[in-house]
């Protein structure tokens, strides 16, 4: 199946000035594998002592093995979800946009095969790489394309199959006990009106001075062969993580990058509901929270149930936020997020009253 030509999908909505990017639906999707800290220690040494204190983690979700699900089957999933909540069928899609570092495969991009499995013929399809902070880079995207006019109703989705890939001995432990797999999607679809409601601001970065801080080297186009048995030994085809550096980044940049979208937006974080940060660590988002001084209780957690689902991270927080009536009619949030690249950022979005 082609992934389409988008040219006539273009078309439209163009024309359409300035609309707003609403947020119609949301889903999440999470495989019923539940993988504890405690039954990590059959495999590495580690305890679950260290892996809460560490990091908040109690437990992740796995895909189950031998069942070949990738990021496209849980995307799958989460959109059902969240075409379901918007009213939306399939067909109303003008865009896919899917952030995932977990591609089904190295190429085609995950998007194609979402298009494909919700049965669509010709729908553009984009998948973007910016791990972690795939949620912000995505959301702006999504809103470029509908202020642009280019498209109307996107479906967007975060989606990851990380257990498949982790070095689940020692040697890998530091990155193992954090990941799981998941994803969720939204619904954005523009809307003319005068009011400051939709995604208001956002605020990109990239530094790749510290791609090496956090890298999946193979297969790897640079080397020839991109890949062979002695790199694998080595474990380059897992991935690297340079913990300590990572996260003193994170705090760093977080608080940064809330503060300034907040005074872009001319907004003050009283005026923000909920911060949701993407979860890569309970301590993180602890001392973010710390270094802009907010009360614990604005900043949405729940990697104690997930782990760190990398680019479904948020857009899960998100769909949990909603369900549990922390945020709704009238709200406003900032989510923000570092990760790979090093990518981070931040989106303020406002709810409709
Ligand atoms: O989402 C994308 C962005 N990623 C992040 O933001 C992650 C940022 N980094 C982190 O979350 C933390 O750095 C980690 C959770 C990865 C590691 O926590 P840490 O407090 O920075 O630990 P560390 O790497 O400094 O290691 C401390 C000790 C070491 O032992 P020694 O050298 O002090 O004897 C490690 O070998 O803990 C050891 N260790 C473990 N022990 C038990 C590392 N991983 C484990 C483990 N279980 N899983």
């Amino acid at each position: 199946m082609p992934c389409g030509d988008n040219r006539n999908k273009a078309k439209k909505g163009r024309g359409i000035s300035m609309k707003k990017a609403i947020i119609k639906g949301t889903g999440r999707y999470v495989p019923p594998r539940v993988v504890t800290n405690h039954e990590l220690t059959q495999w590495m040494d580690t305890s679950d002592e260290w892996i809460r204190q560490r990091t908040g983690i109690e437990q992740r979700y796995w895909v189950p093995e031998g069942d070949e699900i990738g990021p496209s089957d849980l995307g799958l999933e989460a959109s059902r979800i969240a075409l379901k909540r918007a009213g939306w069928t399939p067909s109303d899609i003008d865009l896919i946009i899917f952030a995932t570092m977990t591609p089904d495969v190295y190429l085609p991009g995950s998007g194609c095969y979402l298009q494909y499995k919700l049965g669509l013929d010709t729908t553009p399809a984009l998948d973007i790489r910016q791990q972690c902070t795939g949620f912000i880079y995505g959301l702006t995207i999504a809103n470029a394309f509908i202020r642009s006019g280019f498209a109307n109703r996107i479906l967007f989705v975060g989606s990851e199959v990380q257990s498949t890939a982790l070095d689940i001995s020692t040697r890998g432990r530091d990155i193992s006990v954090i990941f799981g797999d998941g994803a969720g999607a939204v619904c954005l679809e523009g809307v003319e009106t005068d009011e400051q409601v939709g995604i208001i601001e956002s605020t990109l970065n990239a530094q790749g001075e510290f791609a090496s801080a956090l890298i999946m080297e193979l297969p790897s186009s640079r080397l020839n062969p991109r890949i062979s048995e002695e790199m694998i030994l080595e474990g380059r085809h897992y991935a690297f993580m340079d913990g300590r550096s990572v996260f003193k980044h994170a705090v760093k940049r977080l608080g940064e990058v809330a503060k300034e979208t907040m005074e872009k937006a001319g907004l003050s974080a009283e005026e923000i509901d909920l911060f949701i940060p993407h979860q890569a660590n309970l301590r993180i988002n602890q001392a973010f929270a710390r270094s802009i001084n907010l009360p614990e209780e604005k900043v949405f957690n729940n990697i104690q149930r997930y782990g760190n689902t990398t680019a479904a991270s948020i857009p899960i927080a998100l769909d949990e936020a909603i369900e549990m009536n922390l945020i709704g009619n009238g709200s406003t949030v900032l989510f923000l997020a570092l990760g790979a690249g090093l990518t981070w950022g931040a989106v303020i979005y406002k709810f409709a009253d």
